[in-house]
């Protein structure tokens, strides 16, 4: 039973609603953020500590002390986006392996024992085995992104096995629901909103995706735990679709009819991978299951945005 859990990133999309249900759960939370991608307006709901910190630049000591008492890490702070990686090529070192780090060593200073771990679907690459299950190879990683997480999670596993931690890594697919700040649905409901009539969609559209909601995402975040020192979960949907079928139920749910324009390739951009499914029955047995369907979970992220333009300005 947790009763004091530090969150990195907690300001951000998926963060935010952990700490939501961590609160309904009468858990104690310190919230870690930049606010760099994240936004403490999230977190105007609950009781919570939040310290705006650089985990990447912090002092370990510094770190250490946010950490003191907490029985668990979940360490979700990091650049979330994939799409953009070459833009600023090390960025994914610095945000996502460094500060993961940081987060190792403050968290053997502090005494604490479990760290959950986001990690990303994107890991397996172009995979050769669909549903791709968790002992699948990655030989080649095609972004910085998912290069910079599967170094993490090896120094996490390193960390753990020599038994300094516990870890619970998490590789998950492209997470939807509220609070979401980028992605595609993001992107669509933007363009729509200052262009009803066209969407321009990167690729041809026939990328497949296996979009997951973070209610589905959180609840195992909060519940699946290792049998020994260290145990990596898939999470997705039951399934997939396609961007083209994503942007069609957008288009219905914003109640509107426009010519969709691709880019063209089956890729949207470098690193997109233009067919992800994963294996979630490891996550089954251990007793969680998806509840919200694709569609559901697109639609409800268009309510979302409707009901949150403010997002829009400030990304
Ligand atoms: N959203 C997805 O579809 C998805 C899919 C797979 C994995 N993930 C992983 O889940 C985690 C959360 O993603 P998200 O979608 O909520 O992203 P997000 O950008 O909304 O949240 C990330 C949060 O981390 C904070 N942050 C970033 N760098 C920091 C630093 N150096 N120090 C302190 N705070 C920092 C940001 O301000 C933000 O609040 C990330 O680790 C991401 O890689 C997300």
């Amino acid at each position: 039973m947790i009763r004091h859990a530090v969150v990195t990133g907690g300001a951000g999309f998926i963060g935010s609603n952990l700490v939501d249900v961590l609160l309904k759960d009468g858990v104690s939370v310190t919230v870690i953020d930049n606010l760099s991608t994240g936004f403490k307006r999230h977190l105007d709901f609950g009781n919570v500590k939040v310290v705006q910190r650089d985990i990447t630049l912090a002092d370990v000591e510094d770190l250490a002390a946010d950490f003191a008492g907490a029985d668990t890490v979940y360490h979700l702070a990091a650049n979330a986006d994939v799409r953009f990686g070459w833009d600023h090529p090390r960025l994914d070192h610095q945000q996502n392996l460094v500060a993961t780090l940081n987060v190792l060593d403050a968290c053997e200073k502090a005494g604490v024992r479990d760290i959950v771990f986001s990690s990303t679907g994107s890991v397996y690459g172009e995979a050769a085995e669909i549903p791709t299950p968790e002992v699948a190879g990655f030989p080649v990683q095609t972004s910085l992104y998912a290069a910079s997480k599967v170094a993490s999670e090896a120094f996490i596993e390193a960390h753990a096995t020599a038994g300094r931690v516990r870890a619970t890594i998490f590789r998950f697919v492209s997470v939807l629901g509220p609070r979401y700040s980028h992605g595609h649905v993001f992107d669509f409901v933007r363009q729509l909103s200052r262009s009803p009539k066209k969407l321009t969609i990167l690729g041809d559209g026939t990328q497949r995706k296996s979009y997951m909601h973070v209610d589905d995402c959180v609840a195992a975040l909060t519940s699946l735990r290792p049998a020994g020192d260290v145990e990596v979960f898939n999470l997705g949907a039951d399934g997939y679709c396609t961007v083209s079928d994503s942007a069609g139920w957008i288009s219905r749910r914003l109640g509107l009819e426009p010519v969709f324009e691709f880019t063209g390739g089956d890729r949207g951009w470098i690193g997109d991978n233009p067919y992800i499914y994963l294996d979630v029955s490891k996550a089954a047995r251990a007793g969680w299951k998806t509840r919200r369907t694709i569609r559901d979970s697109v639609e409800d992220t268009v309510d979302w945005l409707l009901a949150n333009e403010w997002i829009f300005d400030a990304r």
